[in-house]
């Protein structure tokens, strides 16, 4: 079947793929059908400012890199990203280096902040020419179940839009339009929460390690990461719903160095501090990701907790996987790709699950956690840096998949 020419969506009218979210996964879903042809929609509630500025992940696995590259959208990652080649673990007053790249053939990790890849793909979009809405309201989704959804809304300015379309994909992120729309007896919930948040900074301080330092220390979880020569990222595990603003900068810097610095003299390096927030954790894995014509990609499906690094790496797997589905059901008439979808996406999902409630539950400090708990804790970390056959677990799972 060839495909339509592509109609001009805008207010109203026809389009092949209505993407609800203008987030990674929606706009690099855009962005892969851009460049097979196909015509598509991308209705975001937010502002173009917001969703720049939103300050998230910053660990790409190789899958995304070269996913970013073969999307035609990775000129900045290549001058600004930066190549990771491991990680460290402290605990103990301790810092254990993890050479991920002797460890698994020569792969790392690039540090790019997800704002960043959010900034270039909305450039792409813009130079593509196809429709990208900000400010959208109201978005309501009809008809999935048919071969001719529709999907409505109101446009920052009040106006009602509407699109007919051939898909919509739910790229609206965990709360969204998308998945609340799929009837409660089409789907199941499996979810767990955790009894901690991250309180995330930015600081405007050169990084003073090579590489991101993961830490347990016995009052709480830190983690020292960075977006640029320049600027410092920070983490520390606080209780849930802790309020930000019992968060002084003086009070910040002071955890954050009982909580990283080791005995080596190694200390993150101080700064002003440029953002400041408090990030629930939970894990939730919704399935399937399919209804009817309703595919749904990334954070609308899925949640981990950031401990693992795999929430954005997961949603572009997601969307180059359906996009290659799109992409052979207009060129073949067949949807067996389609209906592969959600089993090969929910085996990835659980994978990087099963991992980042290890990381989590390995690195943080429970409220109610006994002795016993902190030594076992203990336990596994000393045998996890001393045991090549555990270093390379981690490393393999840290680095990533084959997004294949
Ligand atoms: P989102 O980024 O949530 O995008 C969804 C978009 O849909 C948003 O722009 C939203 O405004 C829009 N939207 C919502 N509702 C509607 C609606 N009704 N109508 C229209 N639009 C709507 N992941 C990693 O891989 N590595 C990391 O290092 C990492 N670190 C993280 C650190 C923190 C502190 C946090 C919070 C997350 C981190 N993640 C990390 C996870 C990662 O940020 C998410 O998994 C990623 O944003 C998912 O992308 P998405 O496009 O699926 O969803
Ligand atoms: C980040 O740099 O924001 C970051 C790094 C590693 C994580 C989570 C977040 O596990």
């Amino acid at each position: 079947m060839t495909a339509p020419a592509p109609p001009a969506a805008g207010r109203s009218g026809r389009t092949q793929v209505a993407i609800v979210g203008g987030g990674p996964a929606g706009l690099m879903l855009g962005q892969l059908l851009h460049l097979a042809g196909i015509d598509s929609i991308v209705l975001e509630r937010s502002t173009r400012e917001h969703v720049i500025g939103r300050v998230r992940a910053g660990v790409l696995e190789q899958g995304t890199v070269d996913l970013m590259h073969a999307a035609g959208v990775g000129a900045h990652l290549a001058r600004d990203g930066m190549p990771h080649r491991g990680i460290y673990l402290a605990f103990g007053g301790m810092r254990h280096h993890i050479d991920f790249a002797s460890l698994t053939g020569g792969r790392g990790i690039t540090i790019y902040g997800q704002n960043a890849v959010v900034h270039d793909l909305i450039e792409a979009r813009l130079a593509a020419a196809r429709p990208l809405l900000f400010g959208v309201r109201d978005v309501e989704l009809h008809d999935v179940r048919g071969l001719a959804p529709r999907v409505t809304w109101h446009d920052a300015d009040g106006a009602r839009g509407e699109v007919r379309c051939d898909f919509v994909a739910g790229c609206d992120g965990f709360h969204g339009v998308c998945r609340p729309s799929i009837p409660v007896d089409a789907g199941t919930v499996y979810e767990r929460a955790y009894p901690f948040a991250w309180l995330g900074i930015l600081a405007d301080a050169a990084p003073s390690a090579d590489e991101l330092v993961y830490s347990l220390h016995e009052r709480g979880f830190a983690l020292f990461s960075m977006r640029s020569a320049s600027v410092t990222r920070l983490y520390l595990q606080v209780p849930p719903g802790e309020d930000v603003n019992a968060w002084g900068d003086e009070r910040i810097w002071q955890e954050l160095h009982r909580r990283l610095d080791t005995s080596d003299g190694w200390r993150p390096n101080e700064g002003p501090v440029s953002q400041k927030g408090v990030t629930a954790m939970r894990s939730f894995m919704f399935e399937p990701m399919r209804y009817g014509r309703l595919f749904l990609a990334g954070d609308a499906a899925h949640i981990v907790p950031p401990t693992g690094a795999k929430g954005l790496n997961l949603a572009m797997a997601d969307v180059k996987r359906l996009a290659a589905a799109i992409v052979e059901f207009y060129a073949t008439g067949r949807g067996a790709a389609l209906d592969e979808y959600s089993p090969r996406a929910l085996r990835r999902a659980w994978r990087a699950q099963r991992f980042s409630w290890w990381m989590t539950s390995t690195l943080h400090v429970a409220e109610d956690a006994t002795p016993f708990d902190r030594r076992r804790q203990i336990a596994d970390l000393e045998y996890l840096v001393s045991s090549e056959a555990a270093m390379k677990s981690l490393a393999e799972n840290y680095v990533g998949i084959s997004l294949d």
